[in-house]
């Protein structure tokens, strides 16, 4: 069974944590074993990044930048990777984000995660509050990231 990572952060309202549970839904769906983990109930421990098939990340937009703890884990896996890469690179992954009717996010959000892998399908955004739309979007990038695992484990 392939493995993913949800790797979120979500505090204000739920709407960030929504989608998440969505994309969790869809991978699960689709056969993946999936861990979710919202960075605002704790540090996420990079090591154990490296042995997952692929992951999905979601923040809020805040100030036009990622959360906090999505900053401190893209800094963990950079020192972490310089030491070893080994799983820490070309992963498939799939991006998500909510907003407040800005959504400067996207572009920072994009770029930094580049990093890590090669994007799947395109970034979902909700404007607070996800729709059923929205959830449904979610859940169809979550089966997309279940697909691209499998085929990347072989
Ligand atoms: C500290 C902070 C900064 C924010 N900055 C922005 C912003 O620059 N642009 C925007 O569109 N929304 C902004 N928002 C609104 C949040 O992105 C939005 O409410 C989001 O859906 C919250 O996600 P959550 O409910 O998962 O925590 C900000 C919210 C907070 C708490």
């Amino acid at each position: 069974m392939t493995s993913i990572l949800i790797l979120y952060h979500s505090q204000q309202h739920g709407n960030t944590q929504r989608m998440a549970t969505a994309v969790a839904d869809g991978a699960r769906a689709a056969g993946a074993d999936v861990t979710v983990h919202n960075g605002n109930d704790g540090r996420f421990d990079v090591e154990t990044y490296r042995s997952f098939d692929a992951a999905a990340f979601g923040s809020p937009d805040y100030f036009s930048y990622i959360a906090g703890t999505l900053k401190v884990f893209l800094d963990d896996w950079y020192i972490a990777k310089g030491q070893n890469p080994t799983g820490l690179v070309d992963k498939p992954l799939v991006l998500f984000y909510s907003h407040g009717g800005g959504g400067a996010v996207k572009r920072p959000l994009e770029t930094l995660f580049a990093r890590l892998g090669h994007q799947m399908g395109k970034t979902v955004e909700s404007l607070g509050a996800p729709s059923g739309r929205v959830l449904e979007a979610c859940q169809e990038l979550g089966r997309q990231l279940a697909e691209a695992a499998q085929a990347a484990s072989g």
